[in-house]
């Protein structure tokens, strides 16, 4: 007798992660693999959008026109992240307008990153710095996650984000060259974005309920830990480069391990600021709110002029 071998889709699923081929979305997934994307390329648009609000802000203030144009442009770029990441999670079947009401309505998390507020010039710099710069090690290794149209977003999100850390490492790097204030200032930057840079690669692996199901979907290439600690190693070199010290007593070279050891981080603050009640939280979400009230005319608009064209084709 003939034996048929049956396959299950799990199967099939599986199979292609080992051979590192790419799931697409007409694809049979798994349930649960579906909505991690969902929630974590969401979180990662609304990430994006939100953080056009903190340096937005300088746009207006940027010290010269130079300085102004590649702000906008880096502003810009964030949107159009916003954009790619958002019409990838919509080919896993979850429509905008929901991922929107999520942000909206508080039930969706973006990074705790941008409830904090940018005070001076130079935090445009630490900003580009340390924040880009520690979304480009979270990001690399996205351009190898298993879903493709995520992975593919990440590749041209990643060649922009490049550029966003060496402007800001650039704004520094002329703000140490400069007056004693303007070193001062530059320092003051870097004292209180280091933190909250040090814990946008999320809790420690220990604490990290989804990363070992993560790693085996292919979504997550590393760990938290081991992200955060190749940031820490490639940051405490440039800084010395800038002349800047990073605001941490206990950071110090490591020949055993060949790592820069560090200290402790303050995972409460890390959790008051996720849970809402960081130092800019309701402002960001207000500003996001008003945007969507504010575009109700576009949108409009815009569904009138679709109706139109609609009515017009079908009449030909
Ligand atoms: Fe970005
Ligand atoms: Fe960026």
């Amino acid at each position: 007798m003939e034996t048929v071998e049956i396959t299950c889709p799990d199967q099939v699923f599986l199979d292609k992660l080992d051979r590192e081929l790419k799931i697409e979305p007409k694809d049979w997934m798994p349930e649960p693999y579906r909505q991690t994307l969902i929630r974590q390329i969401s979180q990662h648009a609304h990430s994006e959008i939100v953080g056009m609000l903190p340096e937005g802000n300088w746009i207006t203030r940027a010290p010269s026109l130079k300085r102004k144009a590649i702000l906008l442009a880096k502003v810009q770029d964030e949107a159009g992240h916003g954009l790619y990441l958002y019409a990838a999670a919509e080919t896993l079947g979850i429509s905008r307008e929901k991922m929107y009401q999520q942000l909206h309505n508080g039930k969706a998390k973006y990074s705790s990153i941008f409830n904090y507020p940018t005070l001076s010039w130079a935090d445009i710099g630490a900003i580009g710095w340390l924040v880009d710069g520690a979304a480009i090690m979270n990001q690399v290794p996205l351009c190898r996650n298993s879903y493709g149209p995520y992975a593919r977003a990440m590749v041209r999100i990643c060649k922009e984000e490049s550029f966003h850390q060496r402007q800001g490492f650039e704004i520094l790097l002329t703000l140490s060259r400069g007056t004693p204030q303007q070193r001062a200032m530059a320092q003051d930057a870097v004292n209180r974005w280091w933190w909250p840079s040090m814990m946008m690669f999320g809790p420690p692996d220990a604490s990290s309920p989804h990363t070992q199901q993560s790693m085996r979907w292919k979504i997550k290439r590393f760990t938290n830990d081991e992200l955060r600690q190749k940031f820490v190693d490639i940051c405490a070199e440039q800084a010395t480069i800038l002349g800047f010290s990073l605001p941490d007593p206990l950071l110090k070279w490591n020949a055993t391990t060949g790592h820069f050891d560090f200290g402790p981080i303050n995972w409460d603050e890390f959790n008051q600021v996720i849970n809402g009640n960081g130092p800019c939280n309701k402002e960001r979400l207000d500003a996001r709110r008003k945007a969507w009230d504010d575009g109700e005319w576009v949108r409009e608009a815009a569904e009138a002029h679709a109706a139109k064209q609609k009515t017009k084709a079908a009449a030909a």
